[in-house]
C-alpha cells in the first residue's frame, strides 16, 4: 500500500497550506459578542495572525489579556495593520474605520451589514486597489448565503430569485407572538436571550433584512440598491390577533425578504407574509435563518441554520480570514 508521504508530490514541510501563508497583523474593531469569538479563534492561529490592537468604546485595563486595547481609531491604524476585522455596531465610528482602512490599503473583513450595505463605494474602492473586502458573516450569520450565491454564479447559473427569513430577531419575536405573548414581553425576551438590541427597530421594521438583501443583490446581480429604499413591512403593523388567527388556519407569519428578477429589473421587498405551516420558510424557528435560491435552470438551493450568535457568526468571520490567508493576503 502506498504511504501518505509517498502519495504527496511535494515534501511535507513545503505543503501549501502551511508554508505559503503570510502573517497578518490584525486590528479588531469591537470586541463584543462577535469579535470576542473571533479573538478566541485567532488565538488558535499562531504564526498566521498577530493581534496589533483591539478597539472598543470603553477603555480596558491591562489585565484584560496581553493586547493593546485602544479607544482611538487613528491610533489603532497607526499600529500598521494588514487587516481590520469590523464587528462594531452600525455607527459613525464603523463607517470612519472602514473608509480609513481602504484609504490606507488595509484589508477589510466585516460583520457589519448596515455599513457595508449603505457604502458600496468602499467595496468598489477596495477591489480596485486589490484589497480583500469580505463580509460572509453579514448575511445569515453562520449560513453561507453570500458564498452560495457566488458559487452559483461562478458555475454559470443565472439566479432569478432569492427569498428567505434573514432576520433572526424578528423570527424569534414572531415565534413568541404566535404563543399569545404580547409585543413588549416578546421583545424583552429576545433582548434577554441576546438576540435583540436595546433598540430593536432595525430588526422589527425590516431595515436589517433590507441591508442583507442589498448585499445579496450585490453578489447575485452586481447592483447596489439603497437599503433605505427597499419597501419593508414592520412587525408592529401586525396584531397578535392576526397572528393567532393565521395559526388557527394552518398559516404562520414570517418576515420574508425577497429579491426577484422581473421585467422591470430586480425587485427587492421585505414583507410579512402568512405561509402554509409546512412551507420550508414557515418552519424556521427562533433565531434561525433560511434562504431559497432559485436559478433559471430550475435549480433550487435551500439553506438554513443559525442566523445569529457568537459561534456561527465568528465562524463565518474566521472563514474569511482563512480565505484571505489562502489567497496570499490579497483581495
Ligand atoms: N451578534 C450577532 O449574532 C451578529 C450576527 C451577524 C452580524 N452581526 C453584526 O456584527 C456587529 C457586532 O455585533 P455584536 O453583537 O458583536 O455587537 P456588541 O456585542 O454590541 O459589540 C460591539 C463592540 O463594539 C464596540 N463599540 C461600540 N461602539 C463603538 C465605538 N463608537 N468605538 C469603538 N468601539 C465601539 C463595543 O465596545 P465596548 O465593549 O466597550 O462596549 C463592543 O466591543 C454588528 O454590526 C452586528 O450587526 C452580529
Amino acid at each position: 500500500m502506498m504511504s501518505l508521504v509517498a502519495a504527496l508530490d511535494y515534501p511535507l514541510d513545503l505543503a501549501p497550506t502551511t508554508a505559503l501563508k503570510p502573517r497578518l497583523r490584525v486590528v479588531l474593531l469591537g470586541c463584543g459578542t462577535v469579535n470576542s469569538g473571533v479573538l478566541a479563534g485567532l488565538e488558535d492561529m499562531p504564526g498566521q495572525v498577530e493581534i496589533a490592537a483591539i478597539v472598543t468604546r470603553r477603555p480596558r485595563n491591562e489585565s484584560e489579556g496581553a493586547y493593546a486595547w485602544l479607544t482611538d481609531l487613528t491610533a489603532a491604524f497607526d499600529t500598521g495593520p494588514d487587516l481590520v476585522i469590523d464587528a462594531l455596531p452600525d455607527c459613525a465610528a464603523a463607517e470612519k474605520a472602514l473608509a480609513l482602512a481602504v484609504e490606507r490599503g488595509v484589508h477589510v473583513i466585516s460583520a457589519n451589514k448596515a455599513v457595508i450595505a449603505r457604502r458600496p463605494d468602499l467595496e468598489a474602492k477596495a477591489r480596485r486597489a486589490g484589497l480583500g473586502f469580505a463580509y460572509s458573516a453579514a448575511v445569515g450569520g453562520g449560513v453561507p448565503v453570500l458564498e452560495t450565491v457566488a458559487r452559483l454564479k461562478a458555475s454559470g447559473e443565472t439566479i432569478t430569485r432569492v427569498r428567505g427569513v434573514l432576520n433572526g430577531t424578528s423570527n424569534f419575536v414572531l415565534g413568541l407572538l404566535e404563543k399569545g405573548i404580547g409585543f413588549d414581553d416578546a421583545i424583552a425576551a429576545a433582548q434577554a436571550a441576546g438576540f435583540a438590541e436595546e433598540d430593536p427597530s432595525a430588526d422589527l421594521d425590516g431595515l436589517d433584512a433590507a441591508a442583507k438583501l442589498a448585499l445579496i443583490a450585490r453578489a447575485a446581480f452586481d447592483i447596489a440598491p439603497d437599503p433605505y429604499a427597499i419597501p419593508a413591512d414592520s412587525l408592529f403593523d401586525l396584531s397578535v390577533g392576526q397572528i393567532l388567527g393565521a395559526r388557527e388556519n394552518g398559516l404562520r407569519y414570517r418576515q420574508l425578504a425577497e429579491l426577484s428578477v422581473q421585467a422591470e429589473g430586480v425587485v427587492a421587498t421585505v414583507r410579512l407574509q402568512a405561509l402554509p405551516e409546512d412551507h420550508a420558510l414557515a418552519r424556521v424557528e427562533n433565531e434561525e435563518n433560511a434562504v431559497e435560491i432559485d436559478c433559471a435552470s430550475g435549480t433550487r438551493i435551500v439553506l438554513n441554520g443559525k442566523g445569529a450568535g457568537q459561534t456561527p457568526t465568528a465562524g463565518s468571520v474566521l472563514s474569511d480570514v482563512r480565505a484571505l490567508l489562502a489567497n496570499g493576503g490579497a483581495g
